[in-house]
């Protein structure tokens, strides 16, 4: 078994972006050129955390891009399923990592990454097998069917010092709801940026859905 455990300063550096952006908005980039302007758009509306998922080819380049243009954006890569990916995103420039689920590997890579990464758990013996490598942060995925609020409840008993970023199924209206649980540190989702505005580009739309977003989460 490998012994090697996360350095407690991930921790902490997962808790201060958090702390940047309770509110998390995970981007799926179909159109390269987009990528810049819904970055610059929820920067704008308040929400300087992205997750940029590796779902469609120009994933990376907008990370490249984001992360060259938009300096007050902090943006990670999502959707990272293996080690391969997890050096991709990083040498893209990604500030953090975050993943849908666990494998030991992503979890060893993780460990010796110099940037933060959120393991994705869904059940407690997932947490366990991050736990037992130093991780305490996690994101809770899919959250709505993985039980929801009254999951996350239930959590905080045995698992008192454990934090998530809930995402799966969170929208405007239940995001206070999560962010109201002491072991939510923040929530993330797709919410802020509808395919129909996308598709409009209709940026100041979004800078207002992330205003929203911002006020509706205080
Ligand atoms: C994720 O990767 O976190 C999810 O795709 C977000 O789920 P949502 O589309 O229900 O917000």
């Amino acid at each position: 078994m490998n012994t090697t455990l996360l350095p407690p300063e991930m921790i902490a550096k997962i808790d201060q972006l958090c702390r940047l952006g309770p509110v998390i908005p995970v981007l799926t980039i179909n159109r390269l050129e987009d990528a810049i302007p819904i970055a610059e758009a929820l920067v704008a509306g308040g929400l300087p955390v992205l997750e940029v998922t590796l779902r469609t080819p120009h994933a990376l380049k907008a990370i490249e891009a984001i992360t060259r243009a938009v300096p007050e954006a902090h943006v990670g890569a999502g959707t990272v399923i293996n080690p391969a990916d997890f050096k991709r995103a990083v040498d893209s420039g990604s500030s953090f990592i975050v993943s849908p689920g666990i494998t030991p590997e992503l979890l060893d890579y993780g460990i010796i990454s110099d940037i933060p990464y959120l393991p994705g758990i869904q059940t407690v013996s997932e947490m366990m097998e991050g736990i037992q490598r130093g991780y305490r942060r996690f994101k809770f995925f899919p959250a709505e069917i993985a039980g929801g609020t009254a999951a996350l409840n239930a959590f905080s008993g045995p698992f008192g010092d454990i934090r998530f970023c809930p995402t799966g199924g969170i929208r405007a209206h239940t995001a206070k709801e999560y962010l109201a649980l002491a072991n939510v540190m923040c929530v993330g989702g797709t919410w802020l940026t509808p395919a129909d505005i996308v598709n409009k580009q209709d940026w100041q739309a979004i800078t207002q859905l992330a205003k929203q977003t911002v006020n509706s989460a205080k």
